[in-house]
């Protein structure tokens, strides 16, 4: 039995504009971010997770992800994506290991079947959602979803029941984005179950739903054209219509409404109900100061993050760090 450790790392993610109406497949417009998550992985007596005993029942992407295996595993995990923030810490998790488990394995596995899997594994632990986070942890950089303009090469369909996901490739113009986090964990799975159960009673909440698709075909253009007041206005307006579909919360309206003064725009982003909101500014330092100084965590987001890959480079080994929890 070879005990050799394998590694690899996927990005964290974050939504410019779309979330919740991409689930009904609207357009979306979603960036890889300069945090990521690594996952280790090597044959062993015991199943393991970061030196404990592995119990899948808590642990549903692995569970997923192994459902093939026949041995026993050791499991590291490292992560700088806070979990349950929005910030794709899940698809992130899951692209990570798909990647160390193939690796270990020997055999190959293309982009589109390592998004195959990090969605089965999103699908399987919270039951409901849209390939996008999924997508942009694998292919990094920036991923443009169902935008019937789209300029971008062409990715991956994926489709679901009666919905399709048209994935491609978007050209990010360099711009500054600061993401700020609440610190309220917030799990994506009972937010798109809320936003389901209004948009099934409510004529109203489709329209939203609808809205939020045209407002992102407009955001995509001012993004390609580098349109930095226009795209602001829509993020906005977008944390706007999210807030009516009831997924914000006293927390996420108070550091948007604190950045806007500093910013071209600001908005939830991801499930919301907690976890984080995103401004696009010219000045970063300025909003992550108001954001820290309301009580939220800020990073200042490095765009065009490469995608999940192969850590091949591991001089030491990855029990020997103290890893986060995933
Ligand atoms: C979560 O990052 C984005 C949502 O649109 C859910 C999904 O697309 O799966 C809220």
């Amino acid at each position: 039995m070879s005990n050799e450790w394998y590694t690899a790392s996927a990005p964290g993610k974050f939504v410019v504009l779309g979330e919740h109406a991409v689930v009904y497949g609207k357009p979306a417009l979603v960036l890889a971010m300069d945090r990521r998550i690594s996952c280790s992985v090597r044959r062993s007596k015991r199943n393991t997770l970061n030196g404990e005993p592995l119990d899948f029942n808590r642990q549903p992407h692995f569970r997923y992800l192994t459902r093939d295996l026949r041995y026993a595993m050791d499991f590291v995990t490292n992560s700088e994506i806070p979990a349950g923030s929005g910030l794709g810490s899940s698809a992130a998790l899951s692209a990570a290991l798909a990647l160390a488990l193939k690796e270990e394995s020997g055999r190959q596995m293309t982009e589109k079947q390592l998004v195959d899997e990090a969605y089965g594994a999103e699908l399987y632990a919270q039951g409901n959602g849209s390939p996008m986070d999924a997508s942009a942890c694998v292919h990094g950089g920036g991923i443009a979803v169902n935008l019937p303009e789209s300029t971008g090469k062409h990715l991956w369909n994926i489709s679901r029941g009666n919905r399709s996901w048209n994935v491609t490739e978007m050209n990010v113009p360099k711009m500054t984005f600061v993401v700020g986090n609440t610190g309220i964990r917030a799990p994506t799975g009972p937010l798109v179950d809320k936003v389901r159960r209004f948009t099934n009673r409510s004529h109203f909440a489709v329209d939203i739903v609808d809205e939020i698709g045209n407002i992102t075909i407009e955001g995509y253009d001012a993004l390609r054209n580098n349109d930095v007041e226009t795209l602001g206005r829509i993020m906005t307006m977008d944390h706007k219509l999210l807030s009516i579909l009831g997924v914000s919360c006293n927390e996420l309206n108070r550091l948007v409404n604190a950045t806007l003064p500093y910013a071209y725009g600001a908005k939830l982003t991801g499930s919301g109900g907690g976890g984080c909101m995103v401004a696009l500014t010219d000045t970063p330092e300025k909003v992550a100061s108001v954001i820290e100084s309301r009580g939220g965590t800020a990073y200042i987001v490095q765009t065009g993050s490469q995608g999940a890959r192969s850590e091949l480079e591991m001089s030491t080994d990855p029990l020997m760090d103290i890893p986060m929890d995933p």
